[in-house]
């Protein structure tokens, strides 16, 4: 468990105590089960999630294997990144639901959740050029914000010229991860730079925390049609701790097992146990593998582009 630094342990008792006082009434509140036909709609998401793993030499001709076949009508407009400094994209069209699908790779699950765990993560504004009109009370992860900064503008030229040509009535972001982090600040960079009569989705898996209370409810308010998928055990929806002023908005999933999946009301408070912040308490009570999947059958990370 070499992810389990001190760093991280020191503070999981902490996160334990900071749960708990956090929120002093448990809301009795309760879990909406999905039904098996929305659980499995999520499968062209859960594909789209993972084919941003792959190459984009492979995204930008659709042939990236498996993940590409499973939404085999989708039109690549614009891939790029390293993999590294700039995490994988892609944009592109998607007939069948006349929609833009934007989506981000995420990175190395273990590095990846060693470095979240870390009890001093800036925080910022959010960049008003590209975000405008947001409040200096909403701040989000400074990491995640500037790795957004990065493809934002040019992703955004890309969609908005999709839009005109075919006619796209909505714009879908996802990604997996830190893949989740980008998409979920992409939907609401969409939603505030875009014409009000695009519909703007986003489904994220495996999603960290990316910003404090305020951008919360912020996020709430401007992008209603969120889904942010946790699977069994998965650590990294726990991270950053909300004993360091993250939250996450509404919108989670959480899958419980192959074929059983409920959908938990609130942000970040859920008190049902079926909901992640019960499941795992503490990133020792987390297992890295279920970040992987299986998001019911299909495992996203660089190694499942096959
Ligand atoms: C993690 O949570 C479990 C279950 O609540 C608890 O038994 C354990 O002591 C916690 N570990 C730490 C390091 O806080």
């Amino acid at each position: 468990m070499r992810f389990l630094s001190t760093t991280a342990v020191a503070w999981a008792g902490s996160l334990l105590f900071f749960n708990a006082a956090a929120s002093p009434m448990h809301h009795a509140r309760d879990v909406t089960p999905l039904s098996s036909s929305d659980l499995a709609g999520l499968a062209p998401y859960t594909q789209f999630a993972r084919a941003a793993y792959c190459d984009p030499s492979d995204t930008a001709d659709w042939s990236c294997g498996e993940a590409c076949s499973a939404n085999s009508g989708f039109q690549p407009a614009l891939t790029g990144g390293d993999g590294n400094a700039v995490q994988y994209y892609f944009v592109g069209y998607w007939p069948s639901q006349n929609a833009v699908v934007v989506a981000h790779q995420g990175t190395d699950p273990t590095q990846f959740l060693s470095d979240e765990t870390d009890i001093d993560i800036p925080m910022t504004n959010l960049d008003s050029s590209l975000f405008p009109g947001v409040s200096s009370s909403v701040l989000v992860h400074e990491g995640f914000a500037n790795e957004h900064a990065i493809t934002a503008a040019q992703i955004l030229t890309t969609t908005k010229s999709l839009i005109s040509q075919k006619g796209a009535t909505s714009v879908i972001t996802v990604g997996h991860s830190l893949g989740g982090a980008l998409a979920e600040l992409d939907a609401l960079f969409m939603t505030l730079n875009l014409p009000s009569n695009i519909h703007v989705k986003s489904v994220t898996y495996g999603t960290p925390r990316v910003g404090n209370p305020a951008y919360a409810s912020f996020f709430d308010g401007k992008v209603p049609d969120f889904k942010r998928v946790n699977n069994e055990k998965d650590p990294i929806p726990i991270v950053p701790g909300r004993f360091l002023g993250f939250q996450h908005p509404h919108g989670e999933i959480h899958i419980i097992q192959p074929g059983e999946a409920v959908s938990c009301p609130g942000d970040d408070d859920a008190t049902d146990a079926q909901c992640t912040i019960e499941t795992v308490p503490n990133i020792t009570e987390g297992n890295i593998l279920d970040h992987l999947g299986p998001y019911e059958g299909i495992y996203i990370g660089t190694i499942f582009c096959t």
